[in-house]
Protein backbone atom coordinates (compact mmCIF):
# COMPACT_ATOMS: atom_id res chain seq x y z
CA UNK A 1 0.00 0.00 0.00
CA UNK A 2 2.17 2.51 0.95
CA UNK A 3 5.14 1.81 -1.35
CA UNK A 4 2.83 1.88 -4.67
CA UNK A 5 -0.63 2.29 -5.00
CA UNK A 6 -2.02 4.37 -1.76
CA UNK A 7 0.42 7.78 -2.45
CA UNK A 8 -0.10 7.50 -6.26
CA UNK A 9 -3.84 7.99 -5.73
CA UNK A 10 -3.07 10.25 -3.16
CA UNK A 11 -0.62 12.25 -5.40
CA UNK A 12 -3.80 11.99 -8.27
CA UNK A 13 -6.18 14.11 -5.77
CA UNK A 14 -4.27 16.11 -4.20
CA UNK A 15 -2.43 17.63 -7.20
CA UNK A 16 -5.18 18.79 -8.60
CA UNK A 17 -6.16 20.72 -5.15
CA UNK A 18 -8.69 18.28 -3.77
CA UNK A 19 -9.86 19.30 -0.45
CA UNK A 20 -12.53 19.96 1.96
CA UNK A 21 -15.78 20.28 0.30
CA UNK A 22 -14.26 19.30 -2.83
CA UNK A 23 -15.99 17.33 -5.57
CA UNK A 24 -13.98 14.71 -7.35
CA UNK A 25 -14.56 12.56 -10.49
CA UNK A 26 -11.82 9.40 -10.66
CA UNK A 27 -12.04 7.41 -13.57
CA UNK A 28 -10.86 3.73 -12.98
CA UNK A 29 -11.61 1.45 -9.99
CA UNK A 30 -8.76 -0.68 -9.89
CA UNK A 31 -6.38 -0.25 -7.15
CA UNK A 32 -5.13 3.10 -7.96
CA UNK A 33 -8.19 4.51 -8.53
CA UNK A 34 -9.43 2.85 -5.37
CA UNK A 35 -7.14 4.81 -3.38
CA UNK A 36 -7.31 7.72 -5.46
CA UNK A 37 -10.88 7.59 -4.03
CA UNK A 38 -10.02 6.85 -0.42
CA UNK A 39 -7.37 9.67 -0.28
CA UNK A 40 -10.37 12.06 -1.57
CA UNK A 41 -12.60 10.88 1.79
CA UNK A 42 -9.52 11.48 3.20
CA UNK A 43 -8.05 14.85 2.16
CA UNK A 44 -12.17 16.39 2.59
CA UNK A 45 -13.46 15.80 -0.33
CA UNK A 46 -17.96 16.33 -0.04
CA UNK A 47 -19.04 14.00 -2.90
CA UNK A 48 -16.71 11.22 -4.56
CA UNK A 49 -17.55 9.75 -8.07
CA UNK A 50 -15.54 6.91 -9.59
CA UNK A 51 -16.00 5.26 -13.11
CA UNK A 52 -15.47 2.06 -14.13
CA UNK A 53 -17.13 -0.37 -17.08
CA UNK A 54 -16.05 -3.13 -14.52
CA UNK A 55 -19.31 -4.01 -12.37
CA UNK A 56 -17.31 -5.66 -9.78
CA UNK A 57 -14.94 -2.65 -8.70
CA UNK A 58 -17.68 -0.04 -9.11
CA UNK A 59 -19.62 -2.04 -6.18
CA UNK A 60 -16.26 -2.37 -4.32
CA UNK A 61 -15.72 1.55 -4.82
CA UNK A 62 -19.22 1.71 -3.30
CA UNK A 63 -19.03 -0.24 -0.61
CA UNK A 64 -16.66 2.75 1.07
CA UNK A 65 -19.07 5.26 0.53
CA UNK A 66 -18.06 6.40 -3.26
CA UNK A 67 -20.75 7.07 -6.26
CA UNK A 68 -20.18 5.25 -9.14
CA UNK A 69 -20.41 6.30 -12.99
CA UNK A 70 -20.95 3.17 -15.31
CA UNK A 71 -18.95 4.61 -18.50
CA UNK A 72 -19.78 1.43 -20.51
CA UNK A 73 -23.36 2.79 -19.92
CA UNK A 74 -22.88 6.33 -21.82
CA UNK A 75 -22.27 9.80 -21.46
CA UNK A 76 -19.99 10.79 -17.90
CA UNK A 77 -21.28 14.07 -18.04
CA UNK A 78 -24.75 12.88 -17.80
CA UNK A 79 -24.59 10.37 -14.83
CA UNK A 80 -22.28 13.12 -13.45
CA UNK A 81 -24.88 15.43 -13.46
CA UNK A 82 -27.41 13.25 -11.96
CA UNK A 83 -25.75 12.66 -9.06
CA UNK A 84 -24.34 16.34 -8.63
CA UNK A 85 -27.04 18.39 -9.76
CA UNK A 86 -24.41 19.67 -12.89
CA UNK A 87 -22.25 18.08 -14.94
CA UNK A 88 -18.93 18.85 -13.70
CA UNK A 89 -16.67 18.51 -10.69
CA UNK A 90 -13.61 20.36 -9.31
CA UNK A 91 -11.22 18.24 -9.64
CA UNK A 92 -10.66 14.67 -11.55
CA UNK A 93 -8.12 11.90 -11.72
CA UNK A 94 -6.93 9.51 -14.71
CA UNK A 95 -6.53 6.60 -12.98
CA UNK A 96 -6.75 4.74 -16.14
CA UNK A 97 -3.67 5.74 -18.23
CA UNK A 98 -3.34 5.00 -22.22
CA UNK A 99 -5.12 1.44 -22.05
CA UNK A 100 -8.11 3.89 -22.07
CA UNK A 101 -11.47 2.02 -23.20
CA UNK A 102 -14.21 3.94 -25.26
CA UNK A 103 -17.24 4.89 -23.37
CA UNK A 104 -20.57 3.12 -24.49
CA UNK A 105 -21.39 -0.55 -24.78
CA UNK A 106 -18.80 -2.67 -26.13
CA UNK A 107 -16.30 -0.07 -26.46
CA UNK A 108 -12.37 -0.51 -27.91
CA UNK A 109 -9.61 0.27 -26.26
CA UNK A 110 -8.98 4.44 -27.03
CA UNK A 111 -5.99 5.92 -25.06
CA UNK A 112 -6.92 9.83 -25.56
CA UNK A 113 -10.81 8.55 -24.32
CA UNK A 114 -9.81 9.12 -19.98
CA UNK A 115 -7.75 12.66 -20.93
CA UNK A 116 -10.30 14.14 -23.31
CA UNK A 117 -13.52 12.97 -20.98
CA UNK A 118 -11.71 14.09 -17.82
CA UNK A 119 -11.52 17.78 -19.42
CA UNK A 120 -15.10 17.71 -20.61
CA UNK A 121 -16.39 17.15 -16.88
CA UNK A 122 -14.12 19.73 -14.73
CA UNK A 123 -14.79 23.32 -13.86
CA UNK A 124 -13.07 26.32 -15.52
CA UNK A 125 -10.01 27.12 -13.29
CA UNK A 126 -10.45 23.08 -11.74
CA UNK A 127 -7.51 20.78 -12.35
CA UNK A 128 -6.66 16.86 -13.22
CA UNK A 129 -3.96 14.33 -11.83
CA UNK A 130 -2.68 11.78 -14.12
CA UNK A 131 -1.32 8.78 -12.23
CA UNK A 132 -2.67 6.45 -14.76
CA UNK A 133 0.60 6.02 -17.28
CA UNK A 134 0.96 7.26 -20.90
CA UNK A 135 4.21 5.81 -22.75
CA UNK A 136 6.64 6.93 -25.18
CA UNK A 137 6.28 3.63 -27.07
CA UNK A 138 3.17 1.00 -27.35
CA UNK A 139 3.84 -1.71 -29.73
CA UNK A 140 0.95 -3.16 -29.12
CA UNK A 141 -0.93 0.48 -29.70
CA UNK A 142 -4.03 0.41 -31.76
CA UNK A 143 -2.86 2.32 -34.35
CA UNK A 144 0.89 4.00 -35.85
CA UNK A 145 -0.12 7.47 -33.31
CA UNK A 146 -0.82 5.12 -30.23
CA UNK A 147 2.25 2.85 -31.03
CA UNK A 148 4.66 6.00 -30.42
CA UNK A 149 2.64 7.35 -27.61
CA UNK A 150 0.67 9.92 -29.76
CA UNK A 151 -2.86 10.53 -28.31
CA UNK A 152 -5.36 12.70 -30.19
CA UNK A 153 -6.23 14.94 -27.00
CA UNK A 154 -8.44 17.89 -27.12
CA UNK A 155 -6.07 20.34 -25.36
CA UNK A 156 -7.87 23.42 -26.72
CA UNK A 157 -10.86 22.33 -24.65
CA UNK A 158 -8.36 22.02 -21.14
CA UNK A 159 -6.65 25.78 -22.86
CA UNK A 160 -10.62 27.09 -23.09
CA UNK A 161 -11.14 26.12 -19.39
CA UNK A 162 -7.50 26.92 -17.72
CA UNK A 163 -6.85 23.23 -16.41
CA UNK A 164 -4.26 22.71 -15.07
CA UNK A 165 -2.66 18.82 -15.47
CA UNK A 166 -0.43 16.75 -13.33
CA UNK A 167 1.41 13.78 -14.75
CA UNK A 168 4.32 11.85 -14.56
CA UNK A 169 5.80 8.65 -11.71
CA UNK A 170 4.30 9.66 -8.63
CA UNK A 171 6.92 10.84 -5.81
CA UNK A 172 5.79 8.28 -2.98
CA UNK A 173 8.33 9.68 -0.27
CA UNK A 174 6.81 12.67 -0.03
CA UNK A 175 3.85 11.47 1.07
CA UNK A 176 4.80 8.57 2.84
CA UNK A 177 5.01 9.90 6.24
CA UNK A 178 1.64 11.26 6.42
CA UNK A 179 -0.39 8.46 4.43
CA UNK A 180 1.37 6.13 7.35
CA UNK A 181 0.51 8.04 10.05
CA UNK A 182 -2.92 8.39 8.74
CA UNK A 183 -3.00 4.32 8.54
CA UNK A 184 -1.95 3.57 12.20
CA UNK A 185 -4.41 6.20 13.46
CA UNK A 186 -6.94 4.82 11.60
CA UNK A 187 -8.09 7.75 9.67
CA UNK A 188 -8.09 5.96 6.66
CA UNK A 189 -9.35 2.09 5.69
CA UNK A 190 -6.45 1.90 2.77
CA UNK A 191 -6.52 -2.19 2.39
CA UNK A 192 -10.56 -2.12 2.74
CA UNK A 193 -11.26 0.41 0.01
CA UNK A 194 -8.87 -1.59 -2.33
CA UNK A 195 -9.68 -4.78 -1.02
CA UNK A 196 -6.29 -6.03 0.07
CA UNK A 197 -6.20 -10.03 -0.30
CA UNK A 198 -3.20 -11.98 1.34
CA UNK A 199 -2.11 -15.21 -1.08
CA UNK A 200 0.47 -17.25 -0.47
CA UNK A 201 3.53 -17.37 -3.19
CA UNK A 202 2.14 -20.40 -4.41
CA UNK A 203 -0.70 -18.87 -5.15
CA UNK A 204 1.02 -16.04 -6.96
CA UNK A 205 0.42 -17.30 -10.68
CA UNK A 206 -3.23 -17.68 -10.10
CA UNK A 207 -3.67 -13.95 -8.62
CA UNK A 208 -1.83 -12.71 -11.11
CA UNK A 209 -4.42 -14.07 -13.44
CA UNK A 210 -7.47 -12.38 -11.85
CA UNK A 211 -6.08 -9.63 -11.53
CA UNK A 212 -5.26 -9.67 -15.49
CA UNK A 213 -9.17 -10.73 -15.37
CA UNK A 214 -10.20 -7.13 -13.42
CA UNK A 215 -10.91 -9.05 -10.55
CA UNK A 216 -11.54 -6.75 -7.63
CA UNK A 217 -8.94 -7.12 -5.38
CA UNK A 218 -5.32 -6.12 -4.27
CA UNK A 219 -2.96 -9.25 -3.96
CA UNK A 220 -0.80 -8.97 -1.47
CA UNK A 221 2.19 -11.88 -1.37
CA UNK A 222 2.91 -13.05 1.79
CA UNK A 223 5.80 -15.80 0.89
CA UNK A 224 7.45 -16.45 4.32
CA UNK A 225 4.65 -16.25 6.40
CA UNK A 226 5.16 -12.58 7.98
CA UNK A 227 1.41 -11.49 7.36
CA UNK A 228 0.06 -14.97 8.71
CA UNK A 229 -2.79 -14.16 11.52
CA UNK A 230 -2.59 -10.53 10.90
CA UNK A 231 -6.04 -8.65 8.86
CA UNK A 232 -4.85 -5.95 6.44
CA UNK A 233 -6.47 -2.78 7.82
N1 LIG B 1 2.19 7.58 -11.75
C1 LIG B 1 2.62 6.56 -11.01
O1 LIG B 1 3.61 6.69 -10.24
C2 LIG B 1 1.89 5.24 -11.08
C3 LIG B 1 2.09 4.26 -10.07
C4 LIG B 1 1.32 3.07 -10.13
C5 LIG B 1 0.43 2.87 -11.17
N2 LIG B 1 0.29 3.82 -12.15
C6 LIG B 1 -0.65 3.68 -13.27
O2 LIG B 1 -1.97 3.96 -12.79
C7 LIG B 1 -2.92 3.34 -13.67
C8 LIG B 1 -3.93 2.55 -12.85
O3 LIG B 1 -3.30 1.44 -12.20
P1 LIG B 1 -4.18 0.20 -11.68
O4 LIG B 1 -3.24 -0.81 -11.10
O5 LIG B 1 -5.32 0.68 -10.85
O6 LIG B 1 -4.71 -0.33 -13.11
P2 LIG B 1 -5.91 -1.29 -13.52
O7 LIG B 1 -5.62 -1.69 -14.93
O8 LIG B 1 -6.12 -2.37 -12.49
O9 LIG B 1 -7.21 -0.33 -13.48
C9 LIG B 1 -7.59 0.49 -14.54
C10 LIG B 1 -9.12 0.49 -14.59
O10 LIG B 1 -9.55 1.44 -15.57
C11 LIG B 1 -10.75 0.95 -16.13
N3 LIG B 1 -11.04 1.70 -17.36
C12 LIG B 1 -10.68 1.46 -18.66
N4 LIG B 1 -11.14 2.44 -19.47
C13 LIG B 1 -11.84 3.32 -18.67
C14 LIG B 1 -12.54 4.53 -18.92
N5 LIG B 1 -12.65 5.05 -20.16
N6 LIG B 1 -13.11 5.17 -17.87
C15 LIG B 1 -13.01 4.67 -16.60
N7 LIG B 1 -12.35 3.52 -16.30
C16 LIG B 1 -11.77 2.85 -17.33
C17 LIG B 1 -10.48 -0.56 -16.30
O11 LIG B 1 -11.69 -1.29 -16.43
C18 LIG B 1 -9.74 -0.86 -14.98
O12 LIG B 1 -10.63 -1.29 -13.96
C19 LIG B 1 -2.10 2.47 -14.64
O13 LIG B 1 -1.91 3.20 -15.84
C20 LIG B 1 -0.79 2.29 -13.89
O14 LIG B 1 0.31 2.01 -14.76
C21 LIG B 1 1.00 5.01 -12.10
Amino acid sequence: MLSDIFPTGFHGVVSPGAGVGSTVYVAGAGPVGLAAAASAHLLGAAVVIVGDLNAERLAQARSFGCETVDVSQGSVEEQIAQILGEPEVDAAVDAVGFEARAHGPNAQEAPATVLNSLMGVTRAGGALGIPGLYVTEDPGGIDQDAKSGTLKVRLGLGWAKSHRFTTGQCPVMQYHRGLMMAILHDRVKIAEAVNATVIGIEDAPQGYAEFDQGASRKYVLNPHGALDGLQPV
